[in-house]
Formats: C-alpha cells, sequence, structure tokens
C-alpha cells in the first residue's frame, strides 16, 4: 500500500454567486440570491487523529443503521446540523467506500439516551466515498467542573481494517480551550484537524469533515472528482411548488443536478453545463402531476456524483 503522504494545501474561497437556471425547468426563473458565507473549503491530507479521552464511556453497541443519514425525527429539539465529507485512504490517493461511521452524541440538554439509541447510528460512505448525516448540534455536559465542549463520537471501521475511534469538534466553541481533549494541538491526540468550522444556512449548521484513515481505497488520485463540489443547501424542504438549490463548484468542472426518486429513477436534469469554481443557484419547479414523496437531488461533478440531499416533496 502506498505511505507516502503528501500535503494537498489548497484553501479556496468562493465568495461571489452566480446565479443559473435551468432551459428543462416547466418553471424557471432567474433568482437573486443572498451572500451566502464564505467558506474554506477543508483539503488538507491530515491522517485522523485519536481522542485523548477515546470512547468514552457513553458508547453502545449495536446502533442501528440509517440509510439515508438521518439521524434525528422531526421533533427532536437542538440545531440542525448536516456533516458530510469523503473517506481517503493515508497518502489522499483514494476513497474508500463502504466505511461504517458509528456515531454517537448528546441532544440538546447535554444528555446521552443510555437506554435506547436516540442519537445513535451508523452510517456507511457510498461507492464515492462520500458520507453524510443530519442530526442536531450535541449539548454540553459537565466533566468534573467545567463542560466538555459539543463533540460528536465517531468510530470508524474501513473495510478490512481495525476501527479507530475518535471526537469532533466545532469552530469556536468557548469550551475547546478548557477541554483536556479538544485543546490539544500536537502529537498522537492533536485534535486541532478535528475541530470543523460550520456555516449557518437558514438555521441549518453545515459542516465538512473528510476523514484520512488506514485503508485499501478503490480510485486513483486521478479521478478523485469528489472534492470539487457540494450541494450547500435545499430550501424550503419539504416543498410543494418550487424547491431552491445551492451549490458550489469547486474547480473549473462539467456540473450536474439532477432529481431521483427513490427507485432511482432520473425524473428531471435541472443543470448541466461546465461551470467555474464558483457558488450556484438552482430553482426548481416539478410538473403538477409529479406525485409526492421522497426524492433525492444530486450534485455530479465530471459525472461522479458528489452530494445528495433528501428531499421531501408534499
Ligand atoms: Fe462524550
Amino acid at each position: 500500500m502506498k505511505k507516502n503522504r503528501r500535503q494537498f494545501l489548497k484553501n479556496t474561497t468562493l465568495a461571489a454567486i452566480a446565479v443559473t437556471a435551468s432551459p428543462l425547468l416547466s418553471k424557471a426563473g432567474t433568482v437573486k440570491t443572498k451572500q451566502l458565507s464564505t467558506s474554506k473549503i477543508q483539503d488538507d491530507c491530515n491522517p485522523l487523529t485519536q481522542d485523548y479521552y477515546g470512547a468514552g464511556p457513553f458508547y453502545t453497541e449495536d446502533a442501528p443503521f440509517s440509510d439515508d443519514g438521518v439521524m434525528i425525527s422531526s421533533d427532536e429539539v437542538g440545531t440542525r446540523l448536516r456533516l458530510s465529507g469523503i473517506i481517503k485512504n493515508l497518502d489522499c490517493t483514494e476513497i474508500i467506500p463502504e466505511t461504517i461511521l458509528d456515531i454517537w452524541h448528546t441532544n440538546d440538554a447535554g444528555e446521552y439516551d443510555n437506554v435506547g439509541y436516540n442519537l445513535r447510528r451508523k452510517i456507511k460512505s457510498n461507492s464515492a466515498g462520500f458520507y453524510n448525516f443530519e442530526t442536531i448540534l450535541p449539548g454540553k455536559y459537565l466533566n468534573g467542573s467545567s463542560y466538555r465542549p459539543s463533540h460528536i463520537h465517531i468510530k470508524i471501521t474501513t473495510p478490512g481494517f481495525s476501527p479507530f475511534t475518535t471526537q469532533l469538534y466545532f469552530e469556536g466553541d468557548t469550551s475547546i480551550s478548557n477541554d483536556a481533549a479538544a485543546s490539544i494541538t500536537t502529537g498522537v491526540y492533536d485534535a486541532s484537524h478535528r475541530i470543523i468550522s460550520l456555516i449557518d444556512n437558514d438555521g441549518v449548521l453545515e459542516g465538512t469533515w473528510d476523514v484520512v484513515v488506514d485503508g485499501d481505497g478503490i480510485l486513483g488520485a486521478d479521478d478523485l472528482h469528489i472534492t470539487n463540489g457540494m450541494i450547500y443547501n435545499v430550501s424550503p424542504n419539504p416543498f410543494t411548488d418550487k424547491i431552491t438549490i445551492n451549490y458550489g463548484v469547486f474547480k473549473s468542472s462539467k456540473a450536474s443536478v439532477e432529481i431521483y426518486n427513490v427507485q432511482g429513477q432520473l425524473i428531471a436534469n435541472i443543470e448541466n453545463k461546465q461551470l467555474e469554481a464558483d457558488k450556484y443557484t438552482a430553482i426548481w419547479s416539478p410538473q403538477k402531476v409529479m406525485a409526492s414523496g421522497l426524492y433525492f437531488c444530486v450534485l455530479k461533478i465530471n459525472d461522479l456524483q458528489v452530494h445528495y440531499f433528501k428531499i421531501l416533496k408534499k
């Protein structure tokens, strides 16, 4: 296996917004959108580090799988949080599909469910190495005399390799500096690359966290397009007549935005063109005959699926 570690330091800043609409829409319109937050795209090859506290005492075996990445019911109290990223091998030349992320964290009040499986789910990276999950921002709890920062526990198992358990934190959390684990910035417990920034999109916090772990990947670097774009937001969701899709293209690429039903059939091709690195907005107004229910909004870059959102038509 290749172990040479390469550094990719390409912090891309995308600020301007371009506006696009599809000729295939049944009711398409050019829109002005509000300025999305400027985001720094994580693209460093930093192997995952252990957390000083390890798994902690609240891990429960046999958490259920979530096929769509949704960890919460609609009545779960708390700020919505959506995290996504890709799983890469140690030198970041390959992506690793079928990686299991076993996730657990506290509720908004800082409490673990130590009886059932609320806020405990397993998810799997897809065939492009990509993962996505939706939950709430974990509440803080006291550890001795001080609060632990908001954190998510993740046990990561790549096919054929030993599990790796660690914790994820969030930039700007005032409890990080006082936390014995989150404040470590060097050595085997270095948490600095596990403290991620979040973007507020209409009340939903969005974060990107790429995971670099030991494992055998499937694609060479030349085929690795999945760091080239993402969907930032779809709204409203659920939708009735119209849905707005905000997405970013990180390098000049052929980009397409498509809608699929749960059977995997293509319902609409909203966008399909060569785009420069920028943020874009598409509006889709489906025909009235379209059945209500679950659909998937997919972003493809150079014909490879890089990101999707579950959308619900009322
Ligand atoms: Fe914890």
